[in-house]
């Protein structure tokens, strides 16, 4: 049976691994830079692309793919800068609002009922030293968002992987201090593997969020092998673990999360696009589900990766052969996985149980 993207929209879901740096449109950015009088880095129609072969406002060549032994054939680091380009451009707490509500409508089109959207405000340049301005007109956006009907979505405030242990534990203690509106976890992402093992640095930062009763979840097992999971697990106190897929290399570390309540923010097509794995066949997914990890589907940045939440549901279900309540299964595991309120939660556990199957 074909589970088609229109099926999928009508279900009630949450997603938890996704930024808000990812959700630029290209017609945003086209606004944006227009308004803050920047040039654009490539052409408009291949900006996306761009995104991959990025440094520093100049674009090269694109990577040699088959070059896996240089941190930069994942095309994460240039990809990373593209974002910062980008997020370069909101300048005005107008703006900021504005995108977190249109966010917000953007999962409202897919199902999405609760989202954990992760952001970074070291990508957002405007803002240095004003960071909680910047989250501030974020929640702002999201409220309105909210009061309209659309999707509830709630901020996972995340550290970069380059940030010095005292800047980690500087925004723990803001976060646990302010309390900021729609706040509700400590992240941390970037590129593991140009940043080293730097577990033990934020080991305090994430200590400070426990204790404070904040959630955690950690980029991880992407550009870092399973000793990345492993730290995020032991070190940084991860409720969940966003990418993991390298776990797979480390029979005792499936063990570890099939045993344990932490689960995997899975994003494929972001995985094969930054050149982790070659296309869906070769992704992990399935072997993570079978070794008993508890495992969501994520579009991680839909806008440059060109994607939506419903679309990556309906290619997993074609490539690994889903049936209909492997799919309602899937949307159910992803509230659980969220940081939504309980009643939010069983509220929208009690509305995928009324779902109708498809005709
Ligand atoms: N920030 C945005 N996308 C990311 C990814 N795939 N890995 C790490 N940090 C990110
Ligand atoms: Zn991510």
């Amino acid at each position: 049976m074909e589970i088609s993207e229109a099926w999928i929209r009508s279900i009630p879901k949450a997603e938890v691994h996704v930024h808000l740096e990812g959700g630029f449109e290209l017609i945003d950015i086209l606004d944006l830079a227009k308004s803050a009088g920047e040039s654009l880095p490539g052409p408009a129609r291949s900006l996306f692309d761009v995104a991959t072969h990025f440094e520093g406002g100049v674009v090269h060549p694109p990577l040699d793919p088959s070059d896996s032994s240089s941190a930069e054939a994942t095309g994460l680091g240039s990809f990373l800068q593209f974002l910062d380009w980008q997020c370069g451009l909101i300048r005005t707490a107008e703006q900021a609002a504005r995108h977190a509500y249109r966010f917000a409508a953007r999962q409202s089109g897919s199902g999405v009922s609760y989202t954990d959207v992760i952001v970074n405000p070291t990508h957002w340049s405007a803002w240095r030293g004003r960071e909680p301005e910047l989250l501030d007109a974020l929640a702002k956006g999201l409220d309105e968002a909210e009061q309209d009907g659309l999707c509830t979505v709630n901020l996972c405030v995340s550290l970069l992987r380059q940030q010095s242990a005292d800047e980690g534990s500087e925004v723990a203690r803001w976060i646990a201090r302010d309390r900021p509106n729609r706040v509700v976890a400590l992240s941390i992402d970037g590129d593991e593997r140009a940043a080293g093992r730097t577990g033990a640095r934020f080991a305090e930062a994430f200590t400070i969020a426990r204790d404070a009763g904040i959630h955690r979840t950690v980029h991880a097992g992407e550009s870092s092998g399973p000793e990345g999971v492993w730290d995020a697990l032991d070190l940084l106190h991860a409720e969940r673990i966003d990418h993991g897929v390298r776990a797979v290399d480390d029979p005792a570390l499936l063990a570890r999360l099939a045993d344990s309540d932490v689960s995997l923010g899975v994003c494929p097509r972001s995985n094969i696009v930054l050149g982790l794995y070659p296309d869906w066949a070769h992704h992990p997914l399935r072997a993570l589900q079978e070794a008993g990890v508890t495992v969501t589907l994520n579009t991680d940045d839909p806008a440059p990766l060109g994607t939506r939440l419903e679309a990556e549901w309906a290619k997993a279900a074609q490539v690994w052969e889903w049936q209909p309540g492997d799919v309602t299964a899937l949307a159910h595991t992803s509230i659980d996985a969220s940081f939504a309120p309980v009643s939010l939660k069983q509220a929208l556990h009690a509305e995928i149980d009324a779902v109708q199957p498809p005709v």
